[in-house]
């Protein structure tokens, strides 16, 4: 370097490297556990793909509780940076995702996934690399099983499929004995809802008449659809996402299936009545959240939310929401942000009075939580009602 005399193409590589050289400071400023004047939070998502509203929803509700806690000061006086990446609804996608926003990026904390077999994708590495990770909306047990640094601010299945074979049991609007059940059987949320339903609804004295298993993303649901209206049950329960539960109910509707479909949170979008249009009329879902809950913390989230994003909030928003807000609580609870302490924060979350209800988390580090049942009218989720845990 000394000997340079900034002469023709000595001087242009001299400053090539003083280029490479302010490049590579930038890159590191921008990883954010060096960076001294920001917090770096990772969230792994479905933004496109069949299940592309869960991640979009999700990401529109962490933003605003990002916006929020920067305009309030930040914390410890950091900003907070999101950084979120798209995994395509993939699970090996999820696997990349979560690796880099660990190794690469330097996040401090993991948001993510909805769906239970992304974030079962996306657990185990931030376990290993000792980053907490929090799913706000992942619902099979075995998520959070994974270790001591995974997280999550929403009910767990058990309870999920409880609530909805009470409902299909109980409720006038229903009042099945014979229930047959649709499974996407490659999805570990599907399975484990469809199985704790099957517990509890034979408890309650109901009978499964037809057991059908289908694939995310087929398109022909005939020879299912066809074999439960043989078996005469009183309702359907389908435990799946929006897109492949539109198209089982238009061709429900269309081979003279007529009886109400029921199904758990994976119903969650607006693209549901947008497919499926009057053929999902009259039927059920539970849920995390309803847009009609007249609490004010409610309210005030929907006016803020559709200030910004433009929309009215689904569950998953919700649910970022909370689980962002959850997040940032803990972190101005302790000075040192590094994954054990933010760990142990989390850990002692409780009463937190979230969107979703109130969060606490227990011991497995799971949040018990109300549901609620909707029915879908019009293309709209509307509220019918409210359950406890434990009632
Ligand atoms: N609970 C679903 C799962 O575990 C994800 C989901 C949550 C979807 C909330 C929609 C709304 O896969």
């Amino acid at each position: 370097m000394t000997h340079f005399r900034f002469q023709g193409p000595r001087r242009i590589i001299a400053v090539m490297v003083a280029a490479a050289m302010s490049l590579a400071m930038t890159g590191c400023q921008e990883s954010g556990s060096t960076a001294s004047d920001e917090i770096l939070i990772g969230h792994f998502a479905s933004l496109t793909g069949s299940e592309a509203t869960f991640g979009q929803s999700t990401d529109n509700g962490i933003k605003l509780a990002v916006d929020e806690i920067n305009e309030a000061g930040g914390i410890h006086g950091k900003k907070v940076r999101l950084v979120t990446l798209d995994d395509k609804g993939d699970a090996r996608e999820a696997g990349t995702a979560v690796t880099r926003l660990v190794t690469k990026d330097g996040v401090v904390a993991v948001l993510g996934e909805v769906a239970s077999k992304l974030s079962l994708a996306g657990a185990p590495i931030c376990q290993e690399n000792g980053v907490p990770m929090i799913s706000p909306s992942s619902t099979n047990p075995k998520v959070t099983k994974v270790g001591d640094m995974i997280f999550r601010v929403c009910f767990i299945d058990p309870f999920q499929g409880a609530v909805c074979a009470r409902f299909a049991r109980e409720s006038d609007r229903i009042k099945a004995t014979k229930a047959a059940i649709l499974t996407d059987q490659a999805s570990p949320y599907s399975v484990g809802l469809q199985e704790e339903f099957e517990k509890a609804f034979t408890a309650m004295g109901g009978t499964i008449v037809s057991k059908q298993t289908y694939n995310a993303g087929d398109q022909d649901f005939s020879a299912q659809l066809t074999a439960i209206r043989g078996a005469d049950p009183e309702v359907v329960f389908v435990p799946g996402y929006y897109t492949d539960v539109g198209n089982i109910a238009i061709q429900a509707r269309t081979l003279g299936l007529t009886k109400p479909l029921l199904g758990g949170d994976g119903w969650d979008s607006v693209k549901l009545g947008e497919i499926a249009g009057a053929n999902i009329n009259g039927c059920f879902y539970s849920n995390h959240y309803s847009h009609e809950d007249p609490n004010p913390k409610v309210q005030d989230f929907i006016r803020k939310y559709a200030e910004r994003h433009k929309q009215t909030p689904d569950g998953l928003a919700a649910l970022g929401y909370d689980a962002a807000r959850i997040l940032f609580e803990a972190m101005q609870r302790t000075p040192n942000v590094d994954g054990k302490s933010l760990a142990a924060e989390l850990s002692k979350t409780s009463g937190f009075e979230g969107v979703t209800g109130k969060i606490s988390i227990d011991a497995e580090r799971n949040a018990v939580k109300s549901a609620v049942i909707l029915e879908m009218k019009d293309g709209n989720p509307t509220y019918v009602s409210t359950i406890q845990p434990g009632e």
